[in-house]
């Protein structure tokens, strides 16, 4: 029998994050080949596989050829077992993007050379940030005409807060790539493209002081040799050096430059970012900080997939595996139900592929199924004293719409039908102020989420509703410090409500109006995440 502690060393579980494009598809793809993973690299769904993409579980997705669903997908490499949460990449991402984040040790973070950090990237980077975990950077597309190096380092210290230290340097970019060079090694790692876009790669060895050395400036050319002397001297003595605990604590990115699709630098990559990041971390709970290590098996609901099998109309909770080990047909304790669970039919989810898994641990993600009672955040523990973990936050929505049923008779399906909905997170319902559900107003992370809600109350409730867009594109919590929210005085175009829980939110229409009503409003806290 497996010892419990060194297959929790050995975990490794992370997200990849980017905006769209950039490439975070091809480079699970390769990753998933070092693995060994090779018929699964298929699997993950590239945009070519989406548009066939058979999906067992909505319509929705057939018809728009996209992936609604995130999934896990776990592999061996190098004595690691790795798990890689896909997070979904696409323009129409939802609140669940943001989730698997939360279930996630650290994150990669994609980004297109010649386009730097663009604005989804600053959206999951900071759900990151909340969580101090470690974050690398992958430049992919350097086989592409490329920004220059220096700009994109700058561009991630500004735009997103975090120092960086490059593990490489690239050598040109696009038809002049030459290749990079690795700081530590002190190695050239050369790019050879030749005419069918099929590349190798080979190593030459090269110290700093010898880049000068004739089969250097042979391969890569005297003017690059030169570029690439000065651009180390001036990394060498202005850059961060690469400080691990910075690193561990998500203030230093460690940046890899390389081109996913040819294949360049991903092997060097994966081997640096397993060795530097850190197995399953310690989470906080009410009960102190649980050590992964604990014998005790603990895990939290971090993801509630409804309808995955249209014939069972069942519900998949997704939890993350904190501490110890799990084996099938176990008893745990189901803290928020307050009542003990069978955990009888656990599932690995790879990509479309269940697989009904026998033992799982710290670190590792499994599906479940959910009779309907399970929420997300919640706590299962195998421990004599229950715990919580703390909540997972709720994301600000950034786009609203009103929604009312068409036939006034089905207002019981109505309400069932969008309070569970939003009670597994797909939605967030808002209301007026002191007002029931007369006048709902639906926020989404992502605008597929209104098709899936007319879909899902067609289908499973057999209501019909009507849809008006609403302008607004910020939501702010606010705070309860004593105000008088009634005399607030805010622009004509901000609305107040009040979400299910009946904490009170601002709707905006823009930064400008939110700057107002702080402005105009002494004393008015507002916050982005509502944590619950
Ligand atoms: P995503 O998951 O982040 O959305 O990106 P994905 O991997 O799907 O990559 C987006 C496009 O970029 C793909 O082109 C892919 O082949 C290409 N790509 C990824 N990595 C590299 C790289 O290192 N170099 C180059 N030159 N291209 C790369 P595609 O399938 O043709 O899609 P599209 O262009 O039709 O959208």
């Amino acid at each position: 029998m497996a010892d419990t502690r060194t297959e929790i060393e050995k975990r490794r579980t992370f997200a990849i994050i980017s905006h769209p494009d950039a490439g975070k598809t091809t480079l699970t793809e390769k990753l998933l080949l070092y693995g060994g993973a090779i018929a699964l690299a298929g699997s993950v769904k590239g945009k070519k596989a989406q548009r066939h993409a058979v999906s067992d579980w909505m319509e929705i997705e057939k018809q728009r050829g996209i992936s609604v669903t995130s999934s896990v997908m776990q592999f061996n490499y190098d004595g690691y077992c790795i798990n890689i949460l896909d997070t979904p990449g696409h323009e129409d991402f939802s609140e669940d993007t943001y989730r698997t984040l939360m279930a996630a040790d650290s994150a990669v973070m994609v980004l297109d050379a010649s386009k730097g950090v663009e604005r989804q990237t600053r959206k999951l980077f900071k759900v990151c940030t909340l969580r101090h975990i470690p974050i690398f950077t992958f430049i992919n597309k350097m086989d592409r005409d490329a920004r220059d190096p220096f700009d994109l380092m700058e561009e991630i210290e500004n735009l997103l807060g975090i120092r960086t230290c490059p593990m490489n340097w690239p050598i040109g970019s696009g038809k002049e790539f030459k290749g990079v060079y690795d700081r530590a090694s002190k190695k050239i790692l050369v790019f050879h493209a030749n005419s069918d876009t099929v590349f190798e790669q080979k190593e030459v060895k090269a110290t700093v002081v010898s880049l000068d050395d004739p089969a250097t400036e042979e391969l890569i050319g005297k003017d690059f040799a030169e570029h690439l002397r000065d651009d180390v001297e001036l990394l060498d003595g202005a850059g961060d050096a690469l400080d691990m605990e910075a690193v561990r604590a998500g203030k230093l990115s460690p940046v890899f430059f390389g081109s996913a699709l040819t294949n360049f630098g991903v092997e060097p990559f994966l081997k640096e970012f397993l060795r530097m990041t850190t197995p399953p971390l310690p989470r906080e709970s009410d009960a102190g900080i649980i050590d992964p290590f604990s014998p005790d098996f603990s895990a939290f609901v971090f993801k509630i997939q409804a309808n995955m099998n249209k014939a069972h109309r069942d519900r998949i909770a997704f939890i993350r595996i904190c501490s110890g080990k799990f084996e099938k047909g176990m008893e745990v304790y189901h803290v928020q139900g307050g009542r003990k669970v069978k955990l009888a039919q656990p599932q690995h989810l790879m990509a479309q592929d269940r697989e009904i898994i026998d033992e799982a641990y710290a670190g590792d993600i499994i599906g479940l199924f959910d009779p309907g009672i399970y929420s997300i955040g919640d706590t299962l523990c195998g421990a004599s004293k229950p715990f919580k973990f703390g909540g997972i936050p709720t994301f600000a929505p950034e786009h609203f719409c009103r929604v009312e049923q068409v036939d006034t008779m089905k207002r019981k399906q109505f309400v069932k039908g969008m309070t569970q909905i939003a009670q597994e997170g797909a939605i967030q319902i808002f209301h007026e102020p002191d007002s029931g559900m007369e006048e709902v107003i639906v926020g989404v992370v992502g605008v597929l989420q209104f098709d899936v809600l007319e879909y899902r109350l067609r289908n499973e409730y057999n209501v019909e509703i009507r849809r008006s867009p609403l302008p607004f594109e910020e939501i702010r919590w606010v705070k309860d410090t004593g105000l008088d929210l009634k005399k607030l005085d805010l622009t004509s175009d901000t609305k107040l409500v009040q979400d299910v829980r009946g904490h009170y939110l601002l709707l905006f229409c823009s930064n400008w109006s939110i700057n107002w009503a702080l402005e105009h409003n002494e004393g008015l806290v507002l916050e982005e995440f509502s944590q619950e």
